[in-house]
């Protein structure tokens, strides 16, 4: 085990350590929590309490939450007993909003096994599930004590979702650390390789700028929002071409879209914005989007990061100069459209 660094999110203490395979599930587990592509990762002792929920978003819904809890009732746990969550981001997001609740929240520690939980979503606090088709509707502010990382996990994961995952690294490198997107710039084979030992690096890069922002703004009253760097055009490319783009692509293209306007409004340098652009081309991810910018603003309408009824928007002015901005739909619709 190698701890990254040892955070406090607003007085909760959570660890985010790298770990072997061989010891990565904690010994006092009580309940262990995964999908069915998740649990077969992580060994542990035979006959271990466990809950295996179905893989993929549209489990992230209240009955998976139920089951949880009534598990760790039938199984007698108590406060300071301990759930284990490994999986991608709905595996997380619900075993801590699981553990959140039971007797008003017992340990839990998180095994993030896709890129995009371990750069992002097991870290900083934030659980839940969707309501419907509403996503997050539902959760709380409840870090894990413990997130357990192993990049060997990822040799198997599906290209997809890799890239979905490496959408928010290059978020992640934008916001705040100069030196992640120069190793995404140089080592472009090595990232398309899965090489264990820099996905370990530009792990712990990430985790260490998402923790120092969520230890300043647990609950994102100020600086986590830039975390939603590329999110809120992501959104509505999500929502408005009915879920065609995943997550991390939409997040990419939004993030193109946000360096159109910081240089439309003037705050960014049109060559570095392009050399950005560039960037994510040669990643092959995809900057074109063939979905009508009229829905995609109305989806904006929708969009939760809403402040007093007015968009909310994070601009990329700059390498690590990040800004918040509220911008009129007239030019938000004249940034769609180019
Ligand atoms: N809490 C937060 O701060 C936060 C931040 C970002 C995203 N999220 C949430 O994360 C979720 C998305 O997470 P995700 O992209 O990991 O999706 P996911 O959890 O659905 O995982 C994607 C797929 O990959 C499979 N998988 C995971 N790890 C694997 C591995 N190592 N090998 C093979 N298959 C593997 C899963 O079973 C699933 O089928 C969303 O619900 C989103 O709301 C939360």
């Amino acid at each position: 085990m190698e701890t990254i660094r040892d955070f406090n999110f607003g007085g909760f203490p959570c660890r985010a350590a790298l770990y072997s395979p061989q010891e990565l599930y904690p010994a006092e587990t009580s309940l262990f929590v995964g999908d069915r592509n998740t649990a077969t990762l992580v060994s542990r002792p035979s006959g271990s309490a466990e809950v295996i929920l179905e893989p993929g978003e549209k489990a992230k819904q209240w009955p998976a939450v139920d089951t949880i809890l009534k598990k760790a009732m039938d199984l007698g746990m108590a406060r300071d007993s301990l759930i284990c969550g490994a999986g991608g981001g709905v595996v997380t997001d619900m075993t801590a909003f699981a553990g959140s609740l039971y007797m008003r929240g017992c340990r839990v520690v998180l095994i993030p096994t896709s890129l995009l939980a371990m750069v992002d979503a097991a870290l900083g606090g934030k659980t839940g599930i969707d309501a419907g088709v509403y996503k997050n509707m539902i959760g709380s502010f409840y870090p894990a004590e413990e997130v357990r990382i192993c990049p060997e996990l990822l040799q198997d994961l599906p290209e997809k979702e890799y890239w979905n995952g490496m959408g928010e690294v290059f978020k992640t490198a934008m916001i705040g650390d100069q030196e992640l997107m120069e190793i995404l710039v140089r080592d472009r084979n090595r990232v398309k390789a899965r090489e264990p030992e820099l996905l370990g690096e530009i792990i712990r890069r990430c985790i260490l700028v998402k923790g120092s922002l969520v230890e300043e703004d647990l609950r994102e009253k100020g600086r986590r929002a830039f975390l939603n760097l590329g999110h809120t055009f992501g959104h509505a490319l999500e929502a408005a071409s009915g879920l065609d783009w995943s997550h991390g692509a939409a997040v990419i293209w939004g993030t193109a879209k946000a360096l159109d306007a910081a240089v439309a409004m003037g705050l960014a340098d049109a060559a570095w914005a392009e050399s950005l652009k560039k960037l994510f081309l040669d990643y092959g991810y995809e900057l074109k989007a063939t979905v009508a910018p009229e829905a995609m603003l109305e989806a904006m309408k929708m969009d939760k990061k809403k402040k007093g009824g007015r968009l909310r928007y994070i601009i990329p002015a700059g390498p690590q100069d990040i800004r918040i901005e509220y911008l009129e739909p007239e030019f938000v619709l004249e940034i769609l459209k180019a």
